[in-house]
């Protein structure tokens, strides 16, 4: 008998899933209403909204004593008297769930989801969404369609809090309605956060009202290299666009009201070519001429970073004031400030900064840059954020309230962990998606280590090394899309899809016992999953390898050959 959770072809897969014989399908019609109990009415607008264009039907709330209007009082049998879906925060879900936790019971009269808290509720709609079947992930009905539930019971919790998508939006701007399209897939695969890096050496993508020439010069370059580094081709047309105040804000608000958390990453104090080139003074003016840098068009780390200085410090305090703004600390707690690959050649020849090491009493440049780090950990916590930074931070000695993403491989994450900071795996062995997915000779620019859907539902977040105290500190893990090589939203497509839904599972489902991933059963789902993909419009890379249009013959990129370290 196969399971049931392949039949359904749901991703990531629940907890649990029971299909009992004895009830039938619910199939959802013109008279299928739709409550809300307190804490549930975001989930169930976001359903009516996405259902009824799919479906066509009005899913109207129920009519004034029609049942008890959703309160969720505390059963988790059936779906109670009323004819249609049901939607409710549940407390005993949230004791036994947490509160991203959801119970979904197809019953005769309807539909329940009780979720442990709002964000539960949501993933349950998720689900529900899911079982509908693909089209139900269209904008419009389909002539003569009919819409089934099919009888289940399922009980659902993620396995990590944290499970993440880095977007880069400063090596090729990401139009706004790219970025919201982003958050409702992110959401559709069950993954809370969006981290948008916005700044780097080959653009600034943020509005800042006091700093205006961070956008105004920053946030365009006159070409680009097409391809990776070793490309001998460059694009002419100019590239730029960044994202003002109300388009943050906005995307802020979008992806709250989908339990999609924003990270807003400001990079310092390197990959800060483009802030120096609007703005020379925060360069290294005593040993560069920073009036005669432009926004970079090339690929790599420059070597222009920041200066170590007060006047440094105080207008990234003012880039951070905005940008404090901008992401409330409700929906986004953490602020990363980078730090990663900050080249020290300037500093070493600098007299500016090696007068800061010594009057800082500091031993080298990696604490200076530490220094630099901590005094935002500082400010960030005395406004009551947490900072989030590239496992460089660990060099030199890491700010006491800072937590890291691990990208060097895992080995930044353990040490981090093993001192008690709390870790977002991210390593680039495992989950950069701009690493090519085949090895074969038709992949888009490829970089990177070959890494294939199967090798990312291989993933797993927490090292085997670390003790349970450790490992409670890996919040989770994100999948990160660096763009030198993705141009546009179809290239972005073609890297993270399929693979985001075999990373989706590993941070969502729980780690089976023993700790072996059934493959064969996630590529069975996925079968199904592409239907969703399609109807979503989704340039993911088909099984057989790129259509004609996603190759591009004749671009160079940067394979890495062999197999990554700790694979
Ligand atoms: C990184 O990939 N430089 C974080």
């Amino acid at each position: 008998m196969s399971d049931v959770r392949d039949d359904l072809s749901l991703i990531p897969a629940p907890l649990s899933v029971e299909a009992p014989a004895d009830v039938p399908p619910y199939e959802l019609t013109r008279a299928t209403s739709l409550a809300a109990g307190p804490g549930a009415e975001g989930a169930a607008a976001w359903l009516r909204r996405e259902l009824g264009a799919a479906t066509g039907l009005p899913l109207p709330a129920p009519a004034p004593g029609a049942h008890d209007g959703g309160r969720g009082a505390g059963r988790s049998g059936g779906a109670g008297a009323c004819t249609g879906l049901r939607l409710s925060v549940d407390r005993s879900v949230g004791a036994e769930l947490g509160p991203e936790g959801y119970r979904l019971t197809t019953g005769p009269d309807g539909v329940e989801i009780l979720g442990g808290g709002p964000a539960g509720v949501f993933w349950g709609a998720q689900t529900l969404r899911q079982l509908l079947g693909p089209d139900a992930y269209r904008r419009a009905p389909l002539p003569g369609r009919t819409w089934q539930v099919p009888a289940v019971r399922i009980a659902d919790r993620p396995r990590f809090g944290w499970r993440g998508m880095l977007l880069d939006t400063a090596r090729h701007f990401m139009p706004k309605d790219t970025v919201l399209r982003y958050v409702d897939l992110l959401a559709a695969h069950k993954l809370n956060v969006l981290h948008l890096h916005l700044t780097d050496d080959q653009g600034w993508r943020i509005e800042i009202r006091r700093h205006p020439r961070l956008t105004e010069v920053g946030s365009w370059r006159p070409r680009t290299r097409w391809g990776h580094r070793a490309s001998p081709l460059w694009n002419e047309t100019p590239h730029g666009g960044f994202y003002t105040r109300d388009d943050i804000r906005e995307i802020v608000a979008y992806a709250a009201a989908r339990h999609v958390r924003v990270v807003p990453e400001i990079d310092v104090p390197g990959h800060s070519q483009a802030a120096i080139a609007a703005y020379p003074h925060l360069g290294n003016t005593d040993v560069v001429d920073t009036g005669a840098l432009e926004v970079w068009d090339d690929w790599g780390v420059s070597r222009n970073v920041l200066a170590p200085t007060d006047e440094v410090l105080r207008f990234y305090e003012g880039v951070l004031e905005e940008v404090l703004e901008l992401f409330p600390a409700e929906v986004s707690p953490f602020v990363h400030i980078g730090g990663d690959e900050c080249p020290k050649d300037q500093w070493r020849r600098s007299p500016t900064a090696q007068s800061r090491i010594r009057e800082l009493g500091l031993a080298d440049e990696d604490e200076l840059q530490s220094w630099f780090v901590r005094h935002f950990d500082r400010w960030l916590a005395a406004r009551g954020r947490r900072l989030i930074g590239w496992d460089e931070i660990l060099e030199g000695g890491l700010a006491p309230g800072a937590a890291v993403s691990s990208w060097r491989g895992y080995a930044g994450g353990v040490a981090a962990a093993e001192a008690g900071h709390d870790v977002v795996m991210c390593p680039e062995q495992q989950v950069y998606l701009d690493h090519r997915q085949d090895g074969g000779p038709d992949e888009p620019v490829p970089i990177g280590y070959v890494r294939t859907l199967a090798d990312l539902y291989r993933f797993e977040p927490v090292p085997p090394e670390l003790d349970p105290a450790a490992a409670a500190h890996v919040l989770g893990a994100q999948a990160n899309v660096w763009t030198e090589v993705m141009e546009s939203q179809d290239r972005v497509d073609y890297q993270v899809f399929p693979r985001l839904a075999a990373f989706a599972e590993v941070v969502w489902s729980r780690l089976p016992e023993p700790a072996e991933r059934d493959l064969a059963g996630f590529e069975a789902r996925l079968t199904g999953h592409y239907g969703r993909l399609d109807a979503l419009g989704v340039g993911y890379r088909p099984p057989s390898g790129p259509l004609p249009w996603q190759r591009r013959p004749g671009v160079r990129g940067r394979p890495i050959e062999g197999s990554p370290p700790g694979a």
